[in-house]
Formats: C-alpha cells, sequence, structure tokens
C-alpha cells in the first residue's frame, strides 16, 4: 500500500446544534447540554451491535471544514503559540478529531449521545466503546494545559464571551 495515499470513506455523518466552528463547544466536557445524534449509514449498521451496554463511545471524525495545515497554532485556551500536535485544533496535516461522549441510545442505524463538540455534518470516520480499564488514566502529566486555570478553561471552552461581546 502506499502510504501517501490513504483513503478512508465515512461510514455515517454526525448531526449536531453546532453551524458555526467559533460558538462550538471546544470539547465534550463543555457541551453537557449539547445533544447530538449519529447517522449510520445502511452498510455498516450491524457493526452496531452490543454497543448500547456502553455508557461513553469514542466518536473518530473528519473535520470537514479545518482550514489549512498549520504546525505552529495557538491554542483554544492560551494566547501562546504551541505545536500544532500539543494542541487539539483541526488545522493539522490530517484533520481528524475524537471526541468521547456520552451515549444516550441507540435505535436502528441511529445514536444519540451527550457532548456534541462537532459541526452538523461532521462527516463519521469510526465508532469505538470508552472501556475504562483500558483508557482512563490514572496519573498524567498536562504539559501547558496546566497553565490555564479552572475558569478560563470553562469560559474559553463554552465559548462564554465577555462583557464587551468578545470571547473570553
Ligand atoms: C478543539 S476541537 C476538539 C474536538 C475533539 N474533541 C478532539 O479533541 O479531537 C473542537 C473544535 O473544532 C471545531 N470543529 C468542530 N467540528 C468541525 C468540523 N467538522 N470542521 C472543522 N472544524 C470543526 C470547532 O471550532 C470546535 O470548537
Amino acid at each position: 500500500m502506499d502510504s501517501a495515499s490513504i483513503v478512508f470513506c465515512p461510514i455515517g455523518v454526525i448531526r449536531t446544534q453546532h453551524r458555526e466552528p467559533d460558538s462550538t463547544p471546544i470539547q465534550p466536557a463543555f457541551a453537557e447540554d449539547c445533544e447530538g445524534r449519529v447517522e449510520v449509514f445502511p452498510a455498516f449498521i450491524e457493526g452496531l451491535s452490543d454497543l448500547d451496554g456502553f455508557s461513553h463511545v469514542m466518536l473518530i471524525y473528519y473535520w470537514h471544514q479545518a482550514g489549512a495545515p498549520q504546525l505552529k497554532v495557538k491554542p483554544y485556551l492560551q494566547d501562546i503559540e504551541r505545536g500544532v500536535f500539543a494542541t487539539r485544533k483541526p488545522c493539522r496535516p490530517n484533520p481528524i478529531g475524537l471526541s468521547i461522549v456520552e451515549l444516550i441510545g441507540v435505535d436502528k442505524g441511529a445514536l444519540s449521545f451527550r457532548g456534541a463538540d462537532m459541526l452538523d455534518e461532521t462527516p463519521l470516520l469510526d465508532i469505538k466503546p470508552y472501556i475504562a480499564r483500558f483508557d482512563c488514566v490514572q496519573s498524567t502529566r498536562d504539559g501547558w494545559q496546566g497553565e490555564v486555570d479552572e475558569q478560563t478553561a470553562a469560559q474559553r471552552g463554552r465559548r462564554e464571551t465577555n462583557t464587551r461581546g468578545h470571547p473570553s
């Protein structure tokens, strides 16, 4: 296989209330009130069996409105340039997003979930169950994120505006 030309086909589409990148929460942790829906294409629906026993799933998707790739970016929570791979910015060489969301229900070919931090009509590449035994890391180092206080993270993460109407 030629590694320069990997091709993925979407397995479905993610429907959310979000139409504008700048007003979309930056992570599921800041999107507790935002429900979304995954519509899986008919050819892949059989693969959803047994998923309903999991409380959380990983949605892996293509950032279809990401801008041109950049290697240095200002992250959402700080105004200091960082290497793109030390951030979650969409404008990266392979614009692939990963959201761990709360599964509300599975109904035929559709999943409803809580924690939508992606735009409406985002193409879905894969779904995996979140498994605490594998995925929950007890002790971590958080790099530059440790410089961001909780209030700033919550304001910026939820896309709240300050009194002048500008993003905080
Ligand atoms: C910081 S990214 C993080 C998403 C994911 N949880 C992750 O860590 O990979 C979330 C932001 O990406 C942008 N975004 C969401 N869906 C997008 C899409 N389909 N195309 C381009 N940008 C998108 C929005 O601005 C949103 O606030």
